[in-house]
C-alpha cells in the first residue's frame, strides 16, 4: 500500500488540476444535452430546477467524491478498499468504485459515438455542406449520417484512438497536455460564439427564454430529469472525479475546487445555452426540438446566417474539445487501477480498455441503423439502454453511495482531515450528505425505477449480481495476496 501511494502521480498545479476537472464536467452533457432538455422542459422554470440541484446535491456529492479519492490517494477500486480497512468498515462498499468504472466503461462506449458526430459536423461545416442548406436537407443530413454504420464506426473509432492515445501517455504527458490545449481553446470558442450570438438580435429573446420562469411548463419529470442531469454534467457517481481527486495534493482546498468547477460547469451550460438559442431563435426555428437541437437545427441556423460557415465549424470544434476533455476523464479510473493493482502497463492497459470500449460501442453505432428494431430489455434499443442504465441507475447508485459513506461511514477526523470545513458550513454540509442528497437521489431512483418497470428492474438486478462478483473476487484475490 506503501507503494501504492509513492507510485500515484500528482497533478503539476492546482490550475491544471482544476482545468482537467472543469474540462471532465464540460462536455456533451452541457453542449447537447442541456439546451434541449431545457427547451422540452419549458426553459426559466427548469433551469432554475436544476441550479437548485446543482447546489444541494452536485456541489456536496461532488465535495464527497473528491475527499474519498484524495484521503486516499488511489483508483476508486483500491480506494475503497482503504477506506474500508481504516473505518472498520464493510467490503461490499467496494462496490463503489466498482460501480464507477463500470459507469464509465459503458458512458464512454456511447460518449465516443455521439462524440464522432461532432468531429463529423466539423469536417462537414469545413467543407460548406451546411451553407443554405433547407429544413428537409438538414434533416436528411443528420438521418444519413446515423443510417450509416460505416460513417459512425469510422468516427466512434477516430474518438477513440484519440482518446486512448491521450490517456495513454499518463497524467502529466498526456491528460495534462491534451487538456492545456483544449480548455483555453474552447473558452476562447465560447467567447467569440457569444459575440456573435449577441450579434444575431435575438439574444435577448434567448435570455428570457432561459431566464424566465414558468412553472406552468415545469412537470415532475421535469425535475427529475434536472437532477439526473446535475449528475452528469458534474461528472459524478462513476469515480471519475474520485481519481482526479486522488492526483490532488494536500493543500488544495477540496471545497472551494468544487465551488469552482460546479460554477465554472453551469456558467458555460448557460453561455452554450444562450449562444444556441440566440442563433435558433435568429432564424424563427423552435427551441424544442430535442436530441435533434445540435445536429439538424442549428446547422441549418448557420446556414442561413452571416458567417454561419466559419462560426459554424467553430461551434463543431467547441463540441468536439469539450466531449474529449470529458472522454478522457471517463477512461482514466479503469486505467488507474489496471496500472496500480493489476501491474498492467499504461499504454498495455490503455489499447486493451480502448479496444473493450470500442467493441461495446459497436453496439451503440448499429442501434441507429441495423439493429434500430433489437431491442433487448423492453423496447429500448442498445444504445437507449445504455444511457438508461448509466443515467437513472448507475450514477445516481454511485452518487447514493458516495455520499452515504463519507457522512455515515467514514471516520470523523480523517473526514474532517480532508474537508477542513468549521462551524455552520460543516454542519450544513454533513446534513445535506446525511439527508438532502440521499434522499432527493432515492426518490429520482425509485421513480426512474417504477417509470421504467421491468426494464429498469432487470437491469439494476443484474448489476447487483455483477457487483456480487467483482467485490466477492476482489475481496479474495486481496485476502490470498
Ligand atoms: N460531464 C460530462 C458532460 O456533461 O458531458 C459527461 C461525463 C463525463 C459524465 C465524465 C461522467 C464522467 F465521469
Amino acid at each position: 500500500m506503501a507503494q501504492q501511494k509513492l507510485s500515484m502521480p500528482t497533478w503539476s498545479s492546482r490550475t491544471v488540476f482544476l482545468l482537467a476537472a472543469i474540462g471532465s464536467a464540460v462536455g456533451l452533457g452541457n453542449l447537447w444535452k442541456f439546451p434541449y432538455v431545457a427547451g422540452e422542459n419549458g426553459g426559466g422554470a427548469f433551469v432554475l430546477v436544476y441550479l437548485a440541484c446543482i447546489l444541494l446535491i452536485g456541489v456536496p456529492v461532488l465535495i464527497a467524491e473528491l475527499t474519498l479519492g484524495r484521503s486516499a490517494r488511489a483508483n476508486p477500486i483500491q480506494a475503497m478498499h482503504q477506506h474500508t480497512q481504516q473505518d472498520r468498515a464493510n467490503k461490499l462498499w467496494v462496490g463503489l468504485g466498482v460501480n464507477g468504472m463500470l459507469a464509465g466503461i459503458l458512458i464512454l462506449s456511447f460518449y465516443s459515438v455521439i462524440t464522432g458526430w461532432s468531429l463529423a459536423y466539423f469536417f462537414d461545416s469545413l467543407q460548406g455542406d451546411f451553407l443554405q442548406i433547407p429544413p428537409a436537407q438538414a434533416e436528411q443530413h443528420f438521418a444519413a449520417l446515423l443510417a450509416s454504420p460505416w460513417q459512425l464506426l469510422f468516427w466512434h473509432t477516430l474518438v477513440m484512438i484519440i482518446t486512448t492515445s491521450i490517456v495513454a501517455r499518463g497524467l502529466r504527458s498526456g491528460i495534462e497536455k491534451a487538456i492545456n490545449i483544449m480548455l483555453p481553446g474552447l473558452l476562447l470558442i465560447l467567447m467569440v460564439l457569444l459575440i456573435y450570438a449577441v450579434g444575431t438580435g435575438a439574444f435577448a429573446e434567448s435570455f428570457a427564454f432561459l431566464f424566465t420562469p414558468d412553472f406552468s411548463k415545469l412537470s415532475w419529470q421535469g425535475v427529475l430529469v434536472a437532477m439526473g442531469h446535475a449528475f452528469f454534467t458534474l461528472s459524478i457517481g462513476m469515480a471519475a472525479m474520485m481519481v482526479y481527486g486522488a492526483y490532488l495534493d494536500q493543500r488544495t482546498s477540496i471545497v472551494k475546487a468544487s465551488l469552482v468547477i460546479a460554477v465554472a460547469d453551469t456558467l458555460i451550460a448557460l453561455l452554450a445555452g444562450l449562444v444556441i438559442f440566440s442563433i435558433v431563435f435568429a432564424n424563427q426555428l423552435p427551441p424544442s426540438s430535442g436530441p435533434g437541437l445540435l445536429f439538424q437545427t442549428l446547422p441549418m441556423a448557420f446556414g442561413q446566417m452571416w458567417g454561419g460557415w466559419f462560426f459554424g465549424t467553430l461551434f463543431f470544434a467547441l463540441v468536439f474539445f469539450a466531449a474529449l476533455s470529458s472522454a478522457i476523464s471517463l477512461l482514466e479510473p479503469t486505467l488507474s487501477w489496471l496500472e496500480h493493482n493489476r501491474g498492467i502497463g499504461r499504454m498495455k492497459g490503455a489499447l486493451g480498455l480502448g479496444g473493450l470500449v470500442w467493441l461495446i460501442g459497436i453496439g451503440t453505432v448499429l442501434s441507429f441503423n441495423q439493429w434500430s428494431e433489437l431491442t433487448l430489455i423492453g423496447d429500448k434499443t442498445v444504445f437507449a439502454l445504455l444511457d438508461f442504465l448509466t443515467a437513472n441507475i448507475l450514477l445516481p447508485a454511485g452518487g447514493l453511495l458516495i455520499c452515504l459513506y463519507l457522512a455515515w461511514v467514514m471516520a470523523r477526523p480523517r473526514r474532517q482531515a480532508e474537508l477542513r470545513l468549521e462551524g455552520i458550513w460543516q454542519t450544513l454540509l454533513l446534513w445535506d450528505l446525511r439527508w438532502v442528497a440521499p434522499l432527493a437521489i432515492l426518490w429520482v431512483f425509485v421513480s426512474n425505477l417504477f417509470s421504467a418497470s421491468s426494464t429498469a428492474l432487470w437491469a439494476f438486478l443484474s448489476v447487483l449480481v455483477l457487483y456480487g462478483f467483482f467485490v466477492a473476487y476482489q475481496t479474495r484475490s486481496r485476502e490470498e495476496a
